[in-house]
């Protein structure tokens, strides 16, 4: 298989960075298809920690192509701060080794502001816990065709007619939020220093990607968040603007959908939230709260505390459907390490019907209670076990029924934070 996308399958940091660092070795070209600098992708390669945003993490590797693919919305600003903290790090980053499609649109000050301000104004039962970097207000822009793009960069003059256009609609928005008005000049002289800077970095990427396609090298797809964030598919209002699940991987750098050859869903062996939105295997006793410590479960890009629960197998399963997923891997199995007995969601119960999935009613949503099967654990230790043989045989039993449950298989699994803590089952880009 030539290439291969790969997409979280719960609600984010489900630990898509580190597998894509992982597969980057495989791949010459790793492009990001969605999202912005909301993403927080970990790395940790001998215990050296690195914390990517927007950039893809394919970059760390080196003598690889990154692309940031029109899909995707960018702070320009918070992009060159993120390219020096990571070259600090010894990491190499130039336009030789990393292409942002002109097509994408930039995050401005204003997004943020917007994001934040209704965020703050919002009650609750309204407010969905953005990570308040202006993602989706930018979307909104894009979607309402007033968004400044990277090529418009170039121009003075269509620079200075977007920013126009811009302000005719966000003006009258901030008068109703108690907010002062855009200053049009130094928005614009700020957009005029930061051009060269990016500009220096931009292309056609649906032409590079067509081209590398054609010379049969390998492309790695990096999605953020995870499906049940997704626009469409996931628990609306509560995701994030931009489709998440594997068919964005296509329109988000402008090729076709027969270019991608597997998907691998990343899969946490519990389940995960940031932010507001129904959970229905969300655990606030003693359990949920030794999986967030032994899980390190604070936001990479927020700091903010992860709700934790149980393994959710009927979400799972959908969003394995909703991506169509080849293939999982299944992360942080050491972290259930030392439970007696694990428990994962086989459905819900919703006023007396068995059902298989979660509807798409918010109020259904809130009525379901998930129907638990007991799995025992395990008292050995997981941590950095690299192959099969290293697993205890509960630990074996649960991946097998999870694999059963979701009814997709395990290419890999992953043990720890480190790179090669990662067990190989099925190689996503075999042929
Ligand atoms: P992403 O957004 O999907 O890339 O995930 P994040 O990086 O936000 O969050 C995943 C966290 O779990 C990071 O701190 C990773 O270093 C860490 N991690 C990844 N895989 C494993 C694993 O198998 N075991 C443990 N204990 N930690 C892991
Ligand atoms: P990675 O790529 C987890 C969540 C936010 C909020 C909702 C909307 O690291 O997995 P937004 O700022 O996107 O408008 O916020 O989406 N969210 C994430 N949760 N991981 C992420 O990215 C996320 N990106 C956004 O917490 O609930
Ligand atoms: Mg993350």
């Amino acid at each position: 298989m030539a290439n291969v996308v790969v997409v979280g399958a719960q609600w984010g940091d489900e630990g898509k960075g580190k597998i894509v660092d992982w597969l980057s070795e495989r791949a010459d070209v790793i492009a990001r298809f969605q999202g912005g600098h909301n993403a927080g992708h970990t790395l940790v390669i001998d215990s050296k920690v690195y914390k990517l945003h927007a950039l893809p993490s394919g970059v760390v590797r080196g003598g690889k192509l990154s692309v940031i693919g029109n899909g995707v919305v960018l702070d320009p600003w918070n992009l060159l701060q993120e390219i020096e903290t990571i070259r600090a790090q010894g990491v190499e980053i130039s336009p030789e080794t990393l292409m942002i499609a002109e097509n994408t649109p930039l995050i401005l000050p204003y997004h943020g502001e917007l994001d934040r301000a209704r965020e703050e104004a919002a009650s609750k039962g309204t407010k969905i816990g953005t990570t308040g970097r202006g993602i989706g207000p930018c979307y909104e822009d894009k979607v309402g065709r007033r968004a400044i793009r990277v090529a418009d960069l170039a121009d003075h003059a269509t620079l200075e007619a977007r920013v126009d256009r811009a302000l005719q609609h966000h003006d009258p928005l901030r008068k109703g939020l108690g907010q002062p008005p855009i200053d049009r000049d130094a928005l614009i002289e700020q957009l005029k220093q930061v051009a060269p800077n990016i500009l220096q970095y931009a292309g056609p990427v649906w032409k590079v990607m067509s081209e590398k396609r054609k010379a049969g090298k390998r492309i790695l797809f990096e999605g953020a968040q995870g499906a049940l964030l997704d626009i469409d598919f996931g628990t609306y209002p509560f995701v994030t603007s931009s489709n998440v699940i594997a068919g964005q991987a296509a329109t988000g750098v402008g090729i076709g959908p027969g270019a991608i050859d597997y998907v691998l869903g990343i899969v946490k062996a519990y389940t995960t939230r940031v932010g507001e939105g129904p959970f229905p295997t969300e655990l606030q006793d003693a359990d949920g709260q030794r999986l967030g410590e032994r899980g390190h479960e604070f936001g990479t890009t927020t700091g903010r505390q992860r709700r934790c629960g149980w393994f959710d197998a009927a979400l799972v399963r959908q969003t394995c459907a909703t991506s169509g997923v080849n293939g999982i891997s299944l992360t942080k199995l050491d972290v259930l390490d030392g439970f007696e007995t694990l428990k994962i969601c086989v459905g819900y119960d919703l006023d007396g019907t068995r059902l298989d999935y979660l509807p798409t009613a918010t109020d259904q949503q809130a009525r379901c209670v998930p129907i638990y099967e007991d799995v025992p654990g395990w008292s050995e230790s997981t941590e950095g076990a690299r192959s099969w043989a290293d697993l205890p045989a509960n630990a074996i039993k649960y991946v097998r029924r999870v694999e059963e449950l979701i009814d997709c298989p395990v290419a890999l699994l992953s043990t720890s934070p480190e790179r090669e803590d990662t067990i190989l089952v099925t190689d996503p880009f075999a042929d």
